[in-house]
């Protein structure tokens, strides 16, 4: 069985740690069951990826089964990573997502989508890139008394992202550490105002509002400290034509949604913008992911 897992991008700004969007970037976990426990690794992104018992998509497999007294099984992984990890694309919210998903169609798929996604969003601690990665499109995940509420708000038909990829990792623990513990009431109504632009945005595909809607106050600023470059670059890819911009989870990686007709200009754009403040980078342009995670028998 192969699982398929899309990187995700976070907050978009306004958004913080509810909104999110899946794209066509993807992770792979094969899984041969009856075969002697080995973890190996295919793909781009391997340094620093554990191959024993301690590895993030083992370790979550084993607490689905754990957690609904599944007998562990012996299998076989091969994990292919093409998703940057530390960078803010969802690096571990893949695994997270993918090693749910695979022990879960491993033991007759007992659990639904939304009760993955709340083992998920326990192990991951903020729902905003789990959604987007178990149910593909832009996603909202409210916090209740119940649990995370996910809702999909929309496809991003005719929309491209632009992503720039800083060579530097960044881990979401210390790009949190430096947010203030309070906000002022100001920037609350400023990011509540403009989250709502966002969703209507999405909802109505009517992409010239991103503009004014990934505006922030409640991170990006704090945030750009940690990457050099960050609001020129942003601005330089709205001056080539993005509709929208933000910093992409965390980061350090930034986004930009585009028109097809613009993307090869802020691709470029960005990355000679960057380029000026000293930082090496790579620039994907990526179509939306619609489906989230998915599996095939091989
Ligand atoms: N929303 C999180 C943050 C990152 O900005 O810290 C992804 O969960």
């Amino acid at each position: 069985m192969i699982v398929k897992i899309p990187a995700t991008s976070a907050n978009l700004g306004p958004g913080f740690d509810c909104l999110g969007l899946a794209l066509q970037l993807y992770n792979s976990i094969t899984i041969e069951t009856d075969r002697p426990f080995r973890i190996s690794l295919t793909g781009t992104y391997n340094e620093g990826i554990a191959t024993d018992e301690t590895n993030l998509v083992w370790r979550t497999m084993r607490h689905l089964w754990e957690s609904i007294n599944y007998p562990i099984p012996t299998v076989a992984l091969t994990l292919e990573n093409n998703i940057p990890p530390a960078r803010g694309l969802g690096s571990s919210s893949a695994a997270i997502v993918g090693g749910l998903a695979a022990a879960n169609v491993i033991a007759g798929t007992p659990l639904s989508k939304l009760e993955l996604l709340q083992i998920a969003n326990t192990l991951e601690g903020h729902p905003d890139n789990v959604t987007p990665a178990l149910y593909g499109g832009i996603t909202l995940a409210v916090s209740t008394e119940n649990g995370i509420l996910p809702r999909v708000l929309g496809q991003g038909t005719n929309l491209k992202a632009v992503v720039l990829i800083p060579n530097l990792r960044l881990k979401t623990e210390k790009a949190r550490s430096i947010l203030p513990p309070n906000v002022s009431r100001q920037d609350a109504v400023f990011n509540i105002s403009h989250a709502g632009l966002l969703i209507d945005a999405f909802i109505r595909e009517n992409y010239p509002l991103l503009k004014e809607a990934m505006r922030d106050m409640l991170h990006q600023n704090q945030r750009s400290v940690l990457i050099p470059g960050m609001f020129e670059t942003l601005k330089a890819a709205e001056q080539a034509g993005a509709y929208g911009t933000a910093l992409s989870g965390s980061g350090p990686t930034l986004i930009a949604l585009v028109p097809e007709i613009s993307k090869d200009d802020v691709r470029q754009k960005m990355l000679s913008t960057i380029g000026q403040f000293g930082v090496e980078a790579q620039a994907l342009t990526l179509d939306m992911d619609h489906e989230g995670v998915i599996f095939s028998e091989k």
